[in-house]
């Protein structure tokens, strides 16, 4: 059995954003508390008392608090069962959560040598002392296992791949820590397999192009969580929010020709479910026509809590 509980589905800067006056943001401030949302991460656990995080929000303190499964175990003074985090980035919205993990219990860091570079060199990440949070390179293609605190295996088997992406936004054009030439590895979808079951799932919260290669890993998959970052790419610019483009913040539209939606059609994924969904995004409004468009497609986004039992 593999559990999953989706403990944030919001791109950075959550809904609301603190500086944002966008018709979604003032709705999820004013009357329309269930819009607000925690920015993306997800918990996993294959026997429901040890569980992972995929990346480590800003929001990731507020997210335990409201999640029963990740509090301490009843009766212990100090406990947390939260066993690693899984980076499949180096964004903001991926690892400031790290630094709300610094109390002293044990875990470990799973990222990609250039994630891990990206923590080795901002020292603040030195709160987490070696000594309690090891920090294990993972590598495109190459399946692990994350371990329990014991060293025990966890049931989990972990398969990282690279997808086209980018760089974190606050190193484009900066000197690349770790001094890395390629890209490859900045941005990771994983496929999620309890090894007992054999159910699986996939993790692509950031992802700009949907190659025929990704289509052909995805189909037939039991659910797949994906970019919902923008539902078209110039959103932000159209509606004075901002210069970015989803493109060049490395996420995929979910509408129009190539976008998320269209890509992602008649490959027979059973469940579709957006995460990382900024708040420009007009889908986020339960009855505008973008939110038909996407749930007639099959596709959903979920509240911050939702536990999915594959
Ligand atoms: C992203 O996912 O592209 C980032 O959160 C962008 C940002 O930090 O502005
Ligand atoms: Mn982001
Ligand atoms: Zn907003």
């Amino acid at each position: 059995m593999l559990r999953v509980v989706v403990l944030g589905a919001a791109a950075g800067g959550g809904v609301p954003q603190w500086n944002c006056g966008c018709p979604v943001c003032r709705a999820a401030r004013i009357e329309h508390s269930e819009l607000r949302s925690t920015q993306t991460s997800i918990a996993i656990s294959a026997d429901g008392a040890h569980w992972f995080l995929v990346n480590a929000s800003p929001d990731l303190r507020q997210q335990v608090i409201a999640s029963p499964q990740l509090h301490p175990r009843e009766g212990s003074l100090r406990h947390s069962p939260i066993a690693g985090v899984i980076l499949t980035n180096g964004e903001v919205d991926a690892v400031a959560g790290l630094l709300s993990m610094r109390e002293g219990s044990p875990f470990i860091i799973y990222g990609h040598p250039n994630v891990l570079a990206i923590l080795k060199a901002n020292t603040i990440f030195n709160v987490l002392g070696e000594g309690n949070v090891k920090r294990q390179p993972i590598e495109a293609d190459q399946a692990f296992e994350p371990k329990l605190p014991d060293g025990s295996e966890s049931g989990i088997e972990i398969l990282p791949f690279a997808v086209t992406g980018k760089v974190a936004w606050y190193l484009r054009d900066k000197a690349q820590p770790g001094g890395r030439g390629d890209e490859v590895g900045d941005t990771l979808g994983l496929r999620i397999r309890d090894k007992t079951s054999d159910k699986y799932f996939y993790f692509l919260a950031a992802c700009a192009v949907v190659s025929d290669e990704l289509k052909s890993r995805l189909a037939g998959a039991p659910l797949v969580f994906f970019d919902g970052t923008v539902w078209r790419d110039d959103e932000m610019i159209a509606s004075g929010l901002g210069s970015k483009t989803g493109q060049s913040m490395g996420h995929i539209a979910m509408s129009g020709k190539n976008g998320a939606i269209e890509s992602l059609a008649g490959l027979g994924i059973e469940r579709k479910i957006f995460l990382h969904v900024n708040n420009s995004n007009p889908a986020l409004l339960s009855g505008s026509q973008e939110r038909a468009t996407l749930e007639r497609a099959g596709w959903q986004i979920p509240r911050d809590g939702t536990e999915i039992v594959l």
